[in-house]
């Protein structure tokens, strides 16, 4: 353990961009044009992104030096076999199929595994793995704990499944549950972890009924980081380990490259299933590329696998959690409702509670957002019902939560970026019931917030 108490970045700056500072003004006007769509703006417009986690990262020198390596031969590069075996180094299925993102291994999982009357638990879906089991006419279930769903409660593993639930719906419905999936850490339920108790009596309740256990594994090192600091017997473990023992208990995963292994793109579906292999293989001809390649450049390749090796560095992950609970911490010291504990790769801030003189249909998370953007420009997202309320028949009801969520990208901001957000939060909150709620102009049938156009009401 280190003897001073501030946990450092463990790297330094080789490479700056530049920020183009804006005036509340300017952003009064962009945030109109866009609709009230922060996915509409000019990331240019933007100060502070935290958007998302996803392909936000920023690479190490290590991975820039892997792209040189990159060979970009059609079948059989070099580069794949680095690839293959640093995912099957920690995650050992028989067959790793590469995709362009994480959203393409579920589609062509869900393609051959979905369809009409299938049913597919999850602890909580998160928007795109939902649409790509929907899109197939099957039904998305999320089955997390009671636990996960209330903000301020303090369990350590939010985003566990609900054991006895997946029971019953697996006693009911067998025969219609293509797969049981996991996702690690629970994105839409806050960042959440999964123990590995959890995973394992859900392992226990698959076998029971004959039904395979995926991961979805974007988080998996800040899952295994929490199990490591959380879970009891886990804390002398070396974070490879765990994460080894939460692959052993699945039987495939998708992957999205752009989270935890630190890639700018990328992703995967890896399976033990010799057959479903092959019918995922045919698909990803079809949309992906040869599988030796999938969506993937050879340089790609190579970055991802170094960037997958960083990802599970001790003082890495140290930083990562550290740095993420630092930004939740200071808000919840002043006040700010935010979801506890702090999640690995963002901090949720609670809109409900935050503007309860907003219902949910008039959207408090997409109001907050709109806030936070125009007061400082910080770029959150909007958690809730704008991104869930509408149900396949279009009709629309409220989501579990309204949250706001501030994704830290990977080793990309420095404490002062986070400080300078900590004050914008702060001044937003304490006017916060002065927040218009908003309602919606025109949506898509499908992944509404990404493109949905509002106005204040
Ligand atoms: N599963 C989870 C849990 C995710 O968080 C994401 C993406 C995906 C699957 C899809 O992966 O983007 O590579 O196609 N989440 C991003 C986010 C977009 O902002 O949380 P993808």
């Amino acid at each position: 353990m280190p003897q001073f108490r501030t946990i450092i970045e463990p790297f330094r700056i080789h490479s700056v961009e530049p920020l183009r500072m804006t005036t509340e003004a300017e952003r009064a006007e962009a945030v109109l044009a866009a609709g009230y769509n922060l996915f509409g703006l000019r990331a240019s417009d933007v100060l502070v992104d935290l958007l998302t986690d996803s392909g936000t990262g920023a690479m190490s020198r290590d991975q820039w030096a892997a792209i040189q390596h990159g060979d970009e031969s059609y079948a059989g590069s070099p580069s794949w076999f680095v690839f293959r075996d640093a995912v099957r180094s920690l995650f050992p299925f028989a067959h790793v199929i590469p995709t362009h993102q994480g959203r393409a291994a579920e589609k062509i999982l869900f393609s051959v595994l979905g369809g009409p009357g299938k049913v597919v638990p999850n602890n909580t879906h998160f928007d795109t793995t939902r649409a790509n089991v929907e899109f197939t006419g099957a039904e998305a279930v999320d089955l997390v704990i009671a636990e996960g769903l209330d903000p301020s409660s303090r369990h350590p593993f939010k985003g566990d499944m609900d054991v006895e639930r997946l029971d019953a719906v697996l006693t009911e419905r067998r025969d219609d549950v293509p797969l049981v999936m996991m996702t690690v850490t629970n994105n839409s339920g806050g960042g959440q972890p999964v123990s590995l108790a959890n995973l394992h009596a859900v392992r226990e309740v698959c076998d029971a009924h004959g039904v395979p256990l995926f991961l979805d594994a974007c988080r998996f090192a800040e899952n295994a980081w929490f199990i490591r600091e959380r879970e009891q017997g886990q804390g002398h473990r070396d974070v490879v380990d765990i994460v080894r023992e939460m692959a052993s208990l699945a039987d495939g995963m998708t992957m999205s490259a752009k989270k935890d292994p630190l890639g700018n793109i990328g992703g995967w579906l890896a399976l033990d299933d010799d057959a479903l292999a092959e019918q995922c293989r045919a698909l990803l001809i079809l949309t992906e590329g040869f599988p030796t390649y999938g969506g993937l450049a050879g340089r790609d390749l190579e970055a991802l696998a170094q960037g997958l090796r960083e990802a599970v560095q001790h003082d890495y992950l140290r930083y990562r959690i550290r740095s993420t609970a630092y930004l939740g911490e200071a808000l919840a010291d002043a006040g700010i409702p935010v979801v506890q504990p702090i999640g690995g790769h963002a901090v949720y801030l609670d809109a409900r509670a935050l503007a309860p003189h907003l219902s949910p249909l008039q959207y408090p998370g997409q109001a907050v957002a709109v806030a936070l953007y125009v007061a400082g420009g910080v770029r959150g997202c909007e958690i809730g019902t704008v991104m869930f309320g509408r149900r396949p028949d279009g009709s629309e009801q409220p989501a579990a939560m309204d949250l706001v969520r501030l994704a830290i990208p990977r080793r990309t901001y420095t404490q002062s970026h986070i400080d300078y957000v900590i004050e914008v939060c702060r001044h937003v909150a304490d006017h916060a019931e002065d927040l218009p709620g908003y309602r919606i102009v025109t949506e898509p049938a499908q992944l509404r917030h990404f493109t949905a156009r509002f106005e204040p009401v």
